[in-house]
């Protein structure tokens, strides 16, 4: 499974970026919101610090088709790693089936049903993002989604990847691997909470006190 970060946070990204774990970073309003930053003058930096897939939305407020299509093509325009992120709607796969048919590299984001990713897939989209924590929110197991779509997906041959998304904690991660998902977008947190175990720690604390009692430091 191939990792992405889901942060607009330069410094988050450029720290897992530092640890060679992601390949590739995604954005949603709420987090380029977070940074209060211009969209284009954080997603340029961002396509400086990783040489991969970077998924940018467009606008919250953009619901019809033709103004997605035109902001599809501009957040293209920013950089050849650029994916433009659309949300699950009617208006949303006519965005997808104009940006793929031109090579434009579309994320389908905001999937909560294994019938959205498999319209997403149909209309050419490049990646779909089911949402596995805010289905948990809810009561709703969300790993049973990302199973019904890998098996879906694979069913069929679809070449689209699948995205985790709202990803809450190193479990999530785990089962998304367990159950076939191509990439897990994942926040900083989340990745340091991963390199954690407590029988790590004891058992570096332990090298070092038995190295220091022989040779010092
Ligand atoms: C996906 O691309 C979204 O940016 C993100 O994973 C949403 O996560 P959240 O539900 O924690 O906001």
């Amino acid at each position: 499974m191939k990792f992405f970060i889901d942060t607009a946070n330069v410094d988050d990204i450029r720290k897992a970026n530092d640890m060679g774990v992601i390949c590739g970073v995604t954005t949603n309003p709420s987090l380029i919101a977070k940074e209060g930053r211009d969209f284009n003058e954080v997603i340029k930096e961002i396509t400086s610090i990783v040489d991969g897939p970077i998924s940018g939305e467009v606008k919250a407020t953009t619901v019809d088709a033709e103004g997605m299509i035109k902001e599809g093509r501009e957040i293209a325009a920013i950089h050849p790693n650029m994916v433009v992120k659309i949300p699950m709607t009617v208006e949303g796969l006519k965005a997808v089936k104009v940006l793929s048919a031109e090579g434009i590299k579309t994320n389908v984001t905001l999937i909560f049903t294994a019938n959205q990713a498999l319209l997403a897939a149909e209309a050419g989209a490049t990646y779909v993002s089911p949402f596995l924590g805010r289905l948990d929110d809810i009561s709703q197991p969300g790993i049973g989604l990302i199973e019904d779509i890998v098996t879906i997906f694979d069913n069929y041959g679809y070449d689209t990847e699948i995205i985790a998304a709202s990803i809450r904690n190193p479990i999530h991660v785990t089962d998304c691997a367990l159950a076939g998902a191509d990439i897990a977008t994942v926040p900083y947190k989340v990745i340091e909470q991963m390199t954690k175990h407590p029988l790590t720690d004891a058992g570096i604390e332990k090298f070092q006190a038995d190295y220091r009692a022989v040779f010092g430091d």
